[in-house]
């Protein structure tokens, strides 16, 4: 593995509780939802975080976009450990690098917001272009990098498809210029051959951009063609770690083992679409 020397972002012994209250007390539970997970994402890579629904995929993403904390454990990007920033620290030096899409394109867009205006609000939100024509300019500028028409700029989510939309959110992730996007089940819901245009569009970004990526999922179908890395988490821990080769080639684990067990047969309009 090249560049692992000097990975963009540091996950050290993390550690995730989550403390359910009963209506006494006696009743207040704590959960473990990570234990003990480190791993590292080198420049301009992929990272795939895998599992089972439950393992702690998505809160060991909203932990690195410091959306939560951990309850111990560090992150660390670009060699600046950034656990206990503070929020205005946060929004200065880490909200602009590390972005993240989610699975449902619609919920993460506001029904009521053109989604030009949602672009141009994430630039505000960073600080960055001089004026309004200047913010609407660079986003007209990267819906048209992913795919979309300065056209469309003017219409509100329900206007769009689902494939679309997650283009536009991917747009709004973009426009910020973050070196790090995380995408947390960013094509699980879309149909396969969307899925595979966008997968395909996510791969000719990140050449663009130098992007690394974090890629969160379920399906271990798609991680074969984008990942560099695979992490398999299982009830909050990773248990397997490796390049692509060896978690596909020689999986050490039963549960790794069933995870592959359940990729269904080759689509062959996939394939093909996905060379396209
Ligand atoms: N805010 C919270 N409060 C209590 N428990 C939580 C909270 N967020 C997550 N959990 C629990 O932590 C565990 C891990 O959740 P997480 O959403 O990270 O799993 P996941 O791997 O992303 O699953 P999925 O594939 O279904 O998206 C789950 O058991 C979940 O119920
Ligand atoms: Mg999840």
């Amino acid at each position: 593995m090249t560049n692992q020397e000097n990975p963009i972002l540091q996950v050290n012994s993390i550690y995730k509780d989550f403390i359910s209250r009963g209506l006494t007390r006696k009743g207040a539970s704590v959960f473990h939802a990570l234990q003990n997970v480190s791993f590292e994402l080198a420049g301009k890579q992929t990272y795939a975080l895998v599992g089972e629904s439950g393992s702690g995929k998505s809160t060991t993403g909203r932990i690195i976009c410091a959306l939560e904390k951990p309850t111990t454990g560090s992150i660390v990007f670009e060699g600046n450990n950034y656990t206990d920033y503070s929020p205005s620290l946060l929004r200065e030096r880490i909200r602009g690098n590390i972005q993240m899409v989610f699975q449902d394109p619609f919920s993460a867009l506001n029904p009521r917001k053109a989604v030009g205006n949602a672009i141009v609000e994430a630039l505000e939100i960073q600080k960055i272009g001089d004026s309004r024509s200047d913010r609407l300019d660079m986003a007209v500028d990267m819906i048209e990098r992913v795919g979309l028409s300065s056209k469309q700029i003017d219409r509100f989510p329900h206007q769009f498809s689902g494939g679309q939309l997650q283009r536009v959110n991917i747009a709004r992730a973009l426009v910020v210029r973050p070196k790090i996007l995380i995408l947390d089940e960013s094509v699980s819901a879309l149909d396969v051959s969307v899925q595979a245009q966008v997968l395909n569009l996510l791969q000719d970004l990140k050449e663009e951009f130098s992007l690394s990526y974090l890629f969160i999922t379920h399906d271990l179908s798609v991680v074969r063609f984008i990942a560099d890395r695979i992490g398999v988490l299982r009830k909050g821990e990773l248990v397997e770690e490796g390049t692509v080769e060896q978690i596909f080639g020689n999986p050490r684990t039963d549960y790794t083992r069933n995870l592959l067990g359940s990729i269904p047969l080759p689509d062959p309009r996939r394939h093909q679409l996905m060379a396209a």
